[in-house]
């Protein structure tokens, strides 16, 4: 691992920029700003690199308007209805910056902080140690909240990232990563041809500011339903109100798998490069979003544009206003309890067929 300086903040604060390799040739780049993914290097089925992810080429663009790209989010990521909820008969009023809605931890969330760093080497491979304490009432949110995230660079092409929080109070908590992928390069055009598969029979519907009405709906005859592979253009355009909402996919699949077990949940492929991506969790929900409010204004890393659809997120997760839906998993963290989650971005290939 080796790192540089990447900026400062507008308060002072230096900022870096980490390099994780590994010996497969694989190369993730990494700053304490926001905890991003800034560039991730992935072969394709002849050996050759390609920066799989979204974003800007300097510090400064990371500190401008950006659609989360790469971040850490929390504390809570996707959306709180209205940004209330009640916790042991409080009510907390969090900042509504969406809409009406509070989405991805508020105004200034994770992805906007500056975090702890730690260099480390675990038994998988090089690990980047981020940490970060929330303070009791930041954004909003109860309890003074200690997290540390882990980003390792695995021998087998996985970028695996272990979250673990604390809390003094009880509050709530939905720790992810918002990074934008496209498996043909960053900037090659849409993720449309890209073949998808998510483990899910059933997935949240939402209203029309996109909060789950709570209902888990089967999967079942609609254009949610990836359980087999499927392109994302194939039915993206589909007249489908859920598709309407949410301008595209931008909803939360129900995982199959049992929520604590560490599984693939999804894959990604992409036909040209043979670019495969398998996205593994032990969170139970997965926010699969593709692009839609790219637009073509955001200057990319190399100068690149990124057009409506240029990439797609995969945002592991519990699911979206958690705290005030009873039925959803609980969300809640409370003093003495230790929260802990892993998800993985696996590379490999696939042969042409
Ligand atoms: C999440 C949300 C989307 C959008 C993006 C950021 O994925 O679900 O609606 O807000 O973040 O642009």
């Amino acid at each position: 691992m080796s790192n540089k300086p990447f900026g400062t903040t507008p308060s002072g604060e230096a900022v870096q920029l980490y390099t994780l390799r590994n010996a497969k040739g694989m190369q993730v780049e990494i700053t304490n700003y926001g905890g991003r993914v800034v560039s991730l290097l992935a072969p394709d089925r002849s050996g050759r690199f390609a920066d799989v992810v979204l974003g800007v080429d300097s510090p400064e663009g990371y500190l401008g308007d950006n659609p989360y790209f790469g971040a850490l989010i929390g504390r809570y990521g996707n959306r709180i209805a209205k940004g209330r909820f009640r916790l042991n008969g409080v009510e907390y009023k969090l900042a509504v910056n969406n809409g009406a809605n509070a989405l991805h931890g508020g105004v200034k969330g994770f992805d906007r902080v500056v975090w702890q760093p730690r260099e480390a080497q675990s038994p998988d491979g090089p690990s980047l140690e981020l940490k970060y304490t929330s303070k009791d009432g930041e954004e909003g949110y109860p309890g003074n909240l200690t997290v540390t995230v882990s980003y390792t660079l695995t021998a087998d092409n996985g970028l695996r990232i272990d979250y673990h929080a604390t809390t003094d109070k009880d509050t709530v908590v939905n720790l992810t990563n918002h990074s934008y992928f496209n498996l043909a390069g960053q900037g090659e055009g849409t993720i449309l041809d890209h073949v998808v598969q998510i483990y899910a029979d059933r997935f949240t519907p939402v209203d029309a500011g996109l909060i789950p009405t709570g209902e888990l709906k089967s999967v079942e005859g609609t254009p949610f339903d990836f359980r087999q592979p499927a392109t994302i253009g194939s039915r993206i355009g589909n007249k489908d109100q859920q598709l309407e909402y949410g301008l595209g996919y931008d909803h939360n699949w129900v995982l199959n798998h049992k929520t604590g077990s560490f599984d693939v949940v999804a894959r990604v492929g992409e036909p040209v490069s043979g670019r495969v991506m398998e996205v593994l969790t032990t969170e139970p929900g997965l926010q699969f979003y593709t692009g839609n409010f790219l637009d073509g204004t955001i200057r990319g890393k190399g100068g690149k544009v990124y057009p409506k659809r240029a990439a797609f997120c995969m945002e592991t997760q519990h699911f979206p206003d958690s705290p005030n839906q009873p039925k959803f998993p609980p969300v809640v963290l409370k003093p003495g309890e230790t929260l802990q989650s892993s998800t993985e971005y696996r590379f490999s290939v696939e042969p042409a067929r």
